[in-house]
């Protein structure tokens, strides 16, 4: 189902397991800042029909930001700081201004972001089980929910423009496979 053209380099699991509190912020950041694209995706003409649907995906990020915030608490972890994601801006910095163009795009980089979650919480739910059953089965709960994000988005982009939509993950796919192999060294999910 997923269409990514690079693997999730080596380095990226190591790094995650080696400092899991703050990968844990991290993620809770990350969920935080899905609630908001969902509501920000909102402002556009070609979603007003939408928006009850954009609604709904805010609402599972918020809880998926909550259910992160009492993992943290649990383990005595506080909130912290966010990191900015270079993947994430690289991916955004694209994004083409003018209604139509900047809908497609913005939807097409929330659908590569989502799809990267979903990949690397499976990742982390498997190489977790022995280490964290707790944490694994957190990530195991969420990968449908990204999955089916990831897939919604793109629908979305599709039912707008669907050539357009095609040439531009053409375009994203390449741009996101040279931007994870740039190395990030902060125990960051993307
Ligand atoms: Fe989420
Ligand atoms: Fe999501």
């Amino acid at each position: 189902m997923l269409l990514f053209r690079e693997k999730i380099p080596t380095g990226w699991l190591p790094k995650i397991l080696a400092d899991l509190p703050a990968a844990l912020v991290d993620h809770a950041h990350l969920e935080r800042k899905a609630a908001t694209t969902a509501l920000n995706l909102e402002k556009y003409r070609d979603l007003y029909a939408r928006v009850a649907e954009l609604n709904a995906i805010a609402i599972e990020e918020l809880q998926h930001f909550q259910l992160v915030l009492g993992h943290l608490g649990r383990r005595g972890i506080p909130f912290g700081q966010p990191y900015p994601s270079p993947w994430i801006s690289g991916l955004m910095k694209s994004v083409r201004q003018g209604q139509r163009h900047q809908v497609i795009d913005h939807l097409i980089c929330c659908s590569l972001i989502e799809g990267r979650s979903c990949e690397k919480f499976q990742i982390l739910a498997r190489e977790l089980g022995g280490i964290d059953s707790e944490l694994a089965a957190l990530y195991g709960g969420l990968v449908e929910s990204e999955g089916n994000h990831y897939a919604t988005y793109i629908l979305m982009a599709r039912a707008i423009d669907d050539g357009e939509t095609d040439s531009r993950l053409d375009y994203y796919l390449n741009l996101e496979a040279q931007l994870i192999r740039q190395p990030n060294p902060l125990p960051m999910l993307h």
